[in-house]
C-alpha cells in the first residue's frame, strides 16, 4: 500500500521525492555522471528499491530469466496488460534520467491512477529491461532482444564483459531466452524517455510521443600492426595500426556529414597502450546511424572501404565485425497519432536506441520523450525539470488509462 509521503505534496515534488531515493546510487562525485552497469552493485541496488517500490504498491514482481523486472498492478491473467517502463543501467558517466525516468514515471503514474480512483479493465505492468546500453556486455537492448528472441540465448549468454565475466555469470544462470506466452500477455508497450536532444526545446512543449527509430548499429574494427620501439624505428619502415584507426575516424566523420548521417567513434583500445611504443592493435567501435537503411549501409560500406584502403598504404591490417545492427522502428502510427491527440503532444523521430524499438516489432508500442534542456544525453549534463517530469508522469497516467480503461 503507498504511504503517505507519496501521496502528499504537489506531483513535482512527489516526482522530486522519488527520484532523491535513487539520485545517488552510482553516481561518480567527480564527474557528476552514473556508473551504473548492468548487474553491477549499483544497479543492484536500483533492482531492489524496484522490487521495494513495487512491494509498497501491492504489485507482484517477476523475473523473466533474462534479467528484466516485471511489477503488475491487476489481474495476472488477463492477458491483455499494458507494459510502461526502462531500463535503470547507464553509459559511463551517463545522465541520471535516460532509462531511470521511465520507470521512476511508471510508478508514479500507476499512484496517479489509484489517486484518481481509475480501475484499469486489464494489467498494467511496470518493466525494468537490462542492459539497455550494452555498456556491460557491448548488445545494446540485451534483455528486450532475448526476452523477445532476436538474440540467441548461446550468443548473449557467451558476450563477455573488460574482466571476462560472462553475462550468463552476472546473471547467474544461462538466460531463459524467448518468452513468447510472457510477451503474449502484452497488448501495448508505452515506454517513457528522456528527450536526448533539443527538438522539443525548439517545439515548446513538455512531452512529445515518437515517431521513428533510426536504423542503427555498432561495427568493431580491428587495426593489427607491428609493435615497436618509438625512438628507433624509422618512420619509414613503420606498420603503424594507430595511423589507419585514426584515418578512419575521419573518415566516418566524413561519410556521415556527406549523407546527413551519424557516425561516432567513441571507444578505443590500443595494445600496449605505452607512450613510448607503436601499438601493435588499435579496436575501435564504429556507432553509425541514419534515417534510411540504405543510407546506414552505404554509410558503413564507404568507410570499411576507406579503411581497407588506408591499411595497405600504411601496411597493416583491418577486420570489422557487426556487433548490433538495429534496423528501422515505425512505431505504431495509429496509436502515435491516438497518443499525440490524447496529449496535444508533437510527434518527433530520433537517433536513440530503445527496448521499446526491439519490442516494435512484436506488439503495438509508444515512446513518450520528456523534455530535456539542455539537449544532451549519454553525459552528465542530461537533464529535465521537475515540473516536465510531473508533466511525463501525468501524460503516462493519460495514456495507461487511455489503453487499459478503454
Ligand atoms: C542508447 O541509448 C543508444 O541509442 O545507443
Ligand atoms: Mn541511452
Ligand atoms: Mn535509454
Amino acid at each position: 500500500m503507498l504511504t503517505d509521503s507519496v501521496e502528499e505534496g504537489s506531483l513535482p515534488n512527489r516526482f522530486r521525492a522519488l527520484w532523491d531515493e535513487i539520485a545517488p546510487v552510482g553516481r561518480d562525485e567527480g564527474s557528476g555522471g552514473y556508473l551504473r552497469y548492468a548487474l553491477t552493485e549499483p544497479e543492484l541496488r536500483l533492482r531492489e528499491w524496484f522490487r521495494g517500490q513495487a512491494d509498497r504498491r501491492g504489485m507482484p514482481v517477476t523475473e523473466d530469466g533474462n534479467g528484466n523486472l516485471f511489477a503488475r498492478w491487476g489481474e495476472p491473467t488477463a492477458g491483455d496488460a499494458v507494459l510502461t517502463g526502462s531500463h535503470f543501467d547507464s553509459v559511463p558517466h551517463g545522465g541520471a534520467y535516460d532509462g531511470p525516468l521511465g520507470i521512476v514515471s511508471a510508478f508514479l503514474a500507476v499512484d496517479e491512477l489509484r489517486a484518481a480512483g481509475v480501475a484499469p479493465a486489464r494489467p498494467v505492468v511496470v518493466g525494468a529491461f537490462v542492459e539497455e546500453e550494452g555498456a556491460r556486455f557491448g548488445v545494446p537492448c540485451l534483455g528486450s532482444r532475448l526476452l523477445a528472441g532476436e538474440i540467441t540465448v548461446d550468443r548473449a549468454a557467451g558476450l563477455r564483459d573488460a574482466g571476462g565475466v560472462s553475462f550468463a555469470e552476472a546473471l547467474g544462470a544461462r538466460p531463459a531466452g524467448a518468452r513468447p506466452e510472457l510477451l503474449g500477455g502484452f497488448a501495448a508497450f508505452v515506454e517513457l524517455h528522456v528527450e536526448q536532444g533539443r527538438a522539443m526545446v525548439d517545439a515548446d512543449a513538455p512531452v512529445g510521443v515518437a515517431s521513428a527509430i533510426w536504423p542503427h548499429g555498432r561495427w568493431r574494427f580491428e587495426f593489427t600492426g607491428e609493435g615497436n620501439h618509438a625512438g628507433t624505428t624509422r618512420m619509414a619502415d613503420r606498420r603503424d595500426p594507430m595511423l589507419t584507426y585514426a584515418f578512419t575516424v575521419l573518415a566516418a566523420n566524413k561519410e556521415a556529414r556527406l549523407r546527413g548521417a551519424h557516425a561516432t567513434v567513441g571507444r578505443v583500445a590500443v595494445e600496449p597502450n605505452a607512450t613510448n611504443a607503436i601499438p601493435s592493435k588499435v579496436t575501435g567501435w564504429l556507432d553509425a546511424r541514419a534515417a534510411e537503411p540504405q543510407t546506414l549501409t552505404g554509410l558503413v560500406d564507404a568507410v570499411r572501404a576507406k579503411a581497407a584502403e588506408r591499411a595497405r598504404r600504411d601496411g597493416t591490417e583491418v577486420a570489422l565485425t557487426e556487433e548490433s545492427a538495429t534496423p528501422l522502428v515505425a512505431f505504431d502510427g495509429g496509436l502515435a497519432e491516438r497518443l499525440a491527440a490524447l496529449l496535444d503532444a508533437p510527434v518527433l523521430p530520433t537517433g536513440a536506441g530503445h527496448d521499446a524499438g526491439v519490442l516494435a516489432a512484436h506488439l503495438p508500442t509508444a515512446m513518450l520523450f520528456v523534455r530535456n534542456p539542455t539537449g544532451v544525453s549519454h553525459a552528465p549534463a542530461e537533464s529535465a525539470s521537475d515540473a516536465d517530469c510531473a508533466a511525463g508522469v501525468t501524460a503516462l497516467a493519460r495514456v495507461l488509462e487511455e489503453l487499459t480503461c478503454r
